[in-house]
């Protein structure tokens, strides 16, 4: 009877409650699990756990900004913090460290250089290689993208072929000792600028910002990379007469360097390519930057780096850039190379880039893509094979 009249009644809020509950239950579940995969994946982006500069797990500081932290002692223990990082660093961590401590112990070789330079050459004719060439493409030529699916395409306009060169513009360019300088934040502080701005050509990467970083990173370019894209992220799309303006006048600085742009390696890049081939065109005589405009040149490139046993799906922009440098130069040295988030000199944490001390520009889909970890090993390898040399102490 009891029943009869309240039961079914209590019983359905029962079931209601208690299907609410179990719903806001798995709601909270899923948001947590959410937010720890999110800093799963997080701690894992560089393909092992990070590790602090004590060893303990690291904070990211994707949203936090870049926190400053009382300035640490300069110790071994961060800087064998490495090991941490990939087991197969440990036999590299003492030699880094010997390195830090006196820079002037590492010795050049140069038959093993000029032994790795015909090797890349045997894979890639980089003089050729270096850009299209006003004969080498057609007006309406589809051109593919390194990286993209193969369904998308760009169709070689009468503008973009007006701009390229009739000759690659390192074709029998030689040049003594080089530096190719990353934008690793590892360069903040370093003092590096006057040292970087003696070298006989200047290698930059994706149009990196040298006026207010001088003393760290010198102002010298004679060649620097630029991913259309560039555009969208820095310029606006040339929207405004101030964006343009702006644009025009960091070329200027650029007056006799090398623009490198690699138009054809994501398809992402078809419409800003389109807005930059129209700025070119419309200040034809204006700027005396000159355009290199690479085709698709990555499959040769990977096969190179294949043979060292790197195979990331993108090699970063700056290892490109050293190889490409390998037939121009005698000698290179690299700055700014350190995918790490601290510094190993002073063991504080690092911005991702030199310019943007706000924090890091990783983002998921680029930690995915690029091993630079992997890449620092086997640059430094070659570091102390005396192959090339990689500076990561401060300089001054
Ligand atoms: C660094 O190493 C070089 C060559 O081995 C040596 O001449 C120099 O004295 C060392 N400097 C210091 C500070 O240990
Ligand atoms: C230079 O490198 C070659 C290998 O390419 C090696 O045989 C030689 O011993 C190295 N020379 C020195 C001085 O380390
Ligand atoms: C690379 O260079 C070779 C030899 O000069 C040439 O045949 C080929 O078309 C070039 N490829 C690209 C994508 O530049
Ligand atoms: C490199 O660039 C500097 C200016 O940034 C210039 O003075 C120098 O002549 C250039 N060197 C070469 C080899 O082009």
């Amino acid at each position: 009877m009891l029943r009869g009249c309240s039961c079914p009644h209590r019983g359905r809020m029962v079931r209601i409650a208690s299907a609410l509950g179990l719903i806001i239950f798995s709601v909270a579940l899923l948001i947590l699990s959410l937010i720890s995969y999110v800093s799963i994946k997080k701690d894992f982006v560089l393909g092992a756990p990070r590790y602090g500069p004590n060893g303990g797990p690291r904070m990211y500081m994707f949203h936090t900004g870049f926190r400053e932290r009382p300035p640490r002692k300069p110790d071994l223990s961060s800087q064998l913090a490495l090991k941490y990082l990939d087991p197969d660093f440990t036999p590299l961590a003492n030699s880094l460290s010997e390195d830090l401590q006196n820079s002037s112990k590492w010795k050049y070789n140069s038959s093993a250089f000029r032994q790795l330079r015909t090797e890349i050459s045997q894979h890639i004719d980089i003089p050729n290689n270096f850009t299209l060439t006003r004969n080498s493409v057609k007006v309406g030529q589809l051109m593919h993208f390194d990286y993209s699916s193969h369904k998308y395409v760009y169709s070689i306009g009468e503008n973009f072929r007006s701009l390229l060169p009739n000759v690659s513009p390192i074709l029998n360019k030689h040049y003594n000792v080089c530096a190719v300088v990353g934008n690793s934040g590892i360069l903040t502080g370093s003092r590096c600028g006057t040292q970087i701005e003696k070298y006989d050509f200047v290698f930059r990467c994706n149009f990196a910002p040298t006026e207010i970083f001088k003393k760290d990173v010198g102002r010298r370019t004679n060649m620097t990379t630029f991913n259309p894209s560039i555009l969208e992220k820095y310029y606006n799309n040339l929207l405004t007469v101030q964006d343009r303006n702006n644009f025009f006048l960091s070329l200027k600085k650029l007056d006799g360097a090398v623009l490198w742009i690699p138009a054809f390696f994501f398809h992402t890049s078809a419409t800003v390519t389109r807005t930059l081939v129209d700025f070119f065109v419309e200040h034809r005589g204006q700027l005396k930057v000159q355009l290199a405009w690479p085709g698709n040149i990555m499959q040769y490139i990977n096969n190179y780096w294949k043979t060292k046993q790197l195979s990331p799906k993108r090699l970063s922009t700056g290892i490109l850039m050293y190889t490409l440098a390998s037939s121009m130069c005698d000698q290179i040295h690299l700055y700014g190379f350190w995918p790490f988030g601290w510094d190993p000199n002073t063991g504080k944490e690092l911005p991702y880039h030199y310019y943007d001390r706000k924090g890091t520009k990783f983002t998921t889909k680029w930690q995915e893509s690029h091993q630079l970890p992997a890449e620092f090993k086997l640059l430094y390898k070659m570091h102390t094979d005396g192959v090339l040399k990689l500076s990561l102490s401060h300089c001054a």
